[in-house]
Order: structure tokens, then sequence, then C-alpha cells
């Protein structure tokens, strides 16, 4: 009788085993699809950048011919600043990647980190701003819309419009445009860069390191979130879908993401000369720029105080070291009189404010899970 007792018991506790690993096998292929699209994928793709490390063969197979290069639509300027730079010793050129309706966007820029004259006065600098734009894509809209951007220039004299349609899709056309208008207009600035209009810079530390770099006589220089190894994605629900005809290998040549990135004049204009000789039809602009700086033998250094999709936490030992945050559109006044306070400084100088500073930036940014901010990194540098 107890031995009965005791096989029915192990009888028992092997149909629990067995429940739960039909479950867990269940849930494995239930999700096995999105593991793989994010997980699988990126370890293929980095091993794949790790072993090859070369992309010339993206090249090989990108490269247009002069004609078909010559048969490029050329896009007509609307809106342009001929004179914006010229007989000026300029330190950044600075595009805000726009469209027309982000009106209030732009305004929230130009009266915060985007103030030319602030810079100069105030940094000691010369940075000219301009907004980049296409015309917009919804027909009812464009006449009006298009009455107010000329209105908004007017006073501004800062807009860059070509004629093509302002949309997602069309982000390259907008790179082509900086990195011409860059090579036509200010082929003497000695840094240009590029950002979203929801992005906060920290004009002020931004300059600072320009300046530094510019001492230095920097070239070859290209910073920002640098990703390695990034694969394609395949998923054609996303925004960012790429198909098999567009881009064919498992890893994108490294780039940095389009957020915000700088470059030193001579990348610009490399990257320029190479756009020109490269099938532009792949429609992520980061992307593409990774693909031409490829093929120039340029290579992004990553800056740990650039930031991605993500924001910056908020608090003055940050403030103190950041270059740029993402994301920013109704807080940009708030942020960019929390940033430049002078308390920022006093708080997070001198032996014991470092030490303070690290503390609380290895509390912010070292995270057990995952957040999109700065690295960990960032809070030893
Ligand atoms: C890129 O490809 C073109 C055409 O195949 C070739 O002529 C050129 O030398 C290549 N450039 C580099 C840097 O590999
Ligand atoms: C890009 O702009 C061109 C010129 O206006 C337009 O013909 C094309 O449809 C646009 N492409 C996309 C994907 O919006
Ligand atoms: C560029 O690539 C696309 C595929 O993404 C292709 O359809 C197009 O014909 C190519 N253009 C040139 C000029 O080779």
């Amino acid at each position: 009788c107890r031995m009965t007792r005791i096989i029915r018991r192990v009888r028992r506790s092997q149909f629990v085993q067995l429940v739960v690993t039909c479950f867990t096998l269940s849930l494995l292929m239930i999700y096995w699809e999105q593991l793989d699209k994010h997980l699988v994928s990126h370890m293929k793709s980095y091993t794949y950048r790790y072993l090859i490390n070369r992309y010339n063969f993206v090249n090989n197979s990108l490269s247009i011919s002069r004609e078909e290069a010559n048969n490029q639509p050329n896009y007509q300027y609307l809106i342009n600043q001929k004179d914006k730079c010229r007989g000026q010793n300029v330190l950044l050129l600075l595009f805000i990647k726009t469209s027309p309706e982000n009106q209030m966007r732009r305004d929230a820029i130009r009266q915060t980190w985007g103030n030319e004259k602030y810079i100069r006065t105030e940094l000691n600098a010369n940075v000219k701003i301009v907004y980049a734009l296409g015309i917009c894509k919804n027909l009812i809209q464009r006449e009006v819309l298009q009455r107010s951007l000329i209105r908004e220039d007017e006073k501004h004299h800062d807009l860059i419009q070509q004629d093509f349609l302002d949309t997602f899709h069309n982000l390259t056309l907008k790179l082509i445009l900086q990195l011409k208008w860059a090579n036509v207009y200010c082929p003497h600035a000695k840094f240009v860069m590029t950002a979203d209009d929801d992005v906060f810079i920290h004009t002020p530390n931004l300059v600072k390191h320009l300046q530094d770099l510019d001492q230095k006589g920097v070239q070859n220089f290209w910073a920002g979130r640098v990703h390695r190894g990034a694969p394609p994605i395949r998923d054609r629900s996303s925004k960012y879908y790429v198909p098999y005809y567009m881009y064919q290998w498992p890893a994108y040549p490294d780039y940095t993401a389009g957020a915000a990135y700088v470059v030193s004049y001579d990348v610009a204009a490399k990257v320029y000369e190479a756009s020109q000789t490269l099938n532009n039809s792949i429609y992520i602009d980061d992307v593409f720029m990774g693909i031409c700086a490829n093929k120039v033998g340029v290579v992004p250094q990553y800056h740990v105080y650039f930031s991605g999709e993500g924001k910056a936490p908020n608090h003055p030992c940050i403030y103190d070291k950041m270059m740029t945050s993402h994301g920013h559109t109704k807080d940009m006044h708030h942020l960019w009189k929390e940033a430049t306070d002078p308390k920022v400084k006093s708080l997070t100088s001198g032996f014991w404010g470092k030490l303070y500073c690290r503390v609380v930036n290895i509390f912010l940014l070292c995270k057990p899970y995952y957040v999109d901010t700065y690295p960990c990194s960032a809070a030893f540098s």
C-alpha cells in the first residue's frame, strides 16, 4: 500500500513536469519570431560585421555610372540663404531637419539653444543654423503653408527648401540637400552637423568641444551615437523596413544615429562626392551616410554624450557633459534654462563636485535593465 502511494506521487510530479515543459515550449514557439527578430538578427549581423568589417562589396554593388548620376533629378531651391556664410569664419554649420508644419519646433530652437546671437556674444563662436525642408506632402495645405514659410523666412532668414516632397522616405534627399548646400554655400565651415528638430543640443558644451578639436586641427572626424553592425529591419510593418532588393546584406556599415551627429568639413566634402556616385534609393538617411562614408574610408567615433532615440536624464551632473538629447518638443525652454543655469557649474566642479557627479551619473546611467539614454560608460568618462 505504501509502495503504490509512492508510485502515484512520482507519477504526479512527472505529470507536472511534463505540463511545465509543454507550456514553456509553446511559449517559446509563440515568441520565437520576436526573439528571432530582436536577438538572433542582431547577433547574426554583429557577427557578420565582426567577420567582414569591410564593406567594399556594398560600394561595388551600389555604385552608379556617371551617366546614371547625371540623370538624377535636380531639385530646385524654393527658399535659399545664399549669403548666410559668405565672407565669415564659420566654426559650425548646423542643419536642422524639419518639416513645413513644424514652425513651433523651429521657434523653440531659435529661442533657446539655436540662438545664433547668443552663441556669438556669450560663447564667442560663429555658428550658422539653417532649417532644411521639402514641400508639404498634403496638396490642400501646401499653398497656405508655403506662404507662411515665406513669412517665417522673411523674419529669420534661415530656411532652405527644395521642391521634393517632405516625407519620411525622402530623408535621403534631404541629406543630399544638406551636403550639397554645405559644398556650394559654406565650404569654409570647420564642422558640419545635422540634427532632428526635436533634438536638444547643449550648444555651450558642443561649441567648447568643437573649439578644442579645431585647435588641434582635427580631420577625418565623425562623431555621434554609433550603430555597429546594425541589421536591416525586414519587418514590413516597421517604419524602418528595408526590402532585400534595396539592401541585401545582413548588416549595415557602421553609422551614427540620425538624431544628431557632427563631422569635420573634409568629411562632409568627401561624403558629398561619394553620395554622387552611389545609388541613393535607400531611404534611411543615416544608413546612406554610413554607406557613403564607408566608401571614402571614414569611420565614426562614439561620443557617449550624444543620444540616439533616447532622452538624457534630467540632472545638473548630466547637463555638465551632455551634447545632445532626443525627443524634446514641449520642454525645450525649460531644459535650456536648467541646463545653462550657473548653478550647474558650481555644483559639478571641484573635487567634491566631481566625486558627487561620478556617483550620481553611475546611479542615473548604469541600470540593471536597458534604458535608451547615454551608456553606462558615460558615467566614467
Ligand atoms: C567603388 O566601386 C566602384 C565601381 O565598382 C569602383 O570603381 C571603386 O574603385 C570602388 N571604390 C572603393 C573605395 O572601393
Ligand atoms: C520624394 O519626392 C519626390 C519629388 O517631390 C516625389 O516624386 C516622391 O514621391 C517622394 N518620395 C516619397 C517616398 O515620398
Ligand atoms: C537603385 O536601386 C534600386 C533598388 O533599390 C533600383 O530599382 C534602381 O534601378 C537603382 N538605380 C540605379 C540608377 O541604379
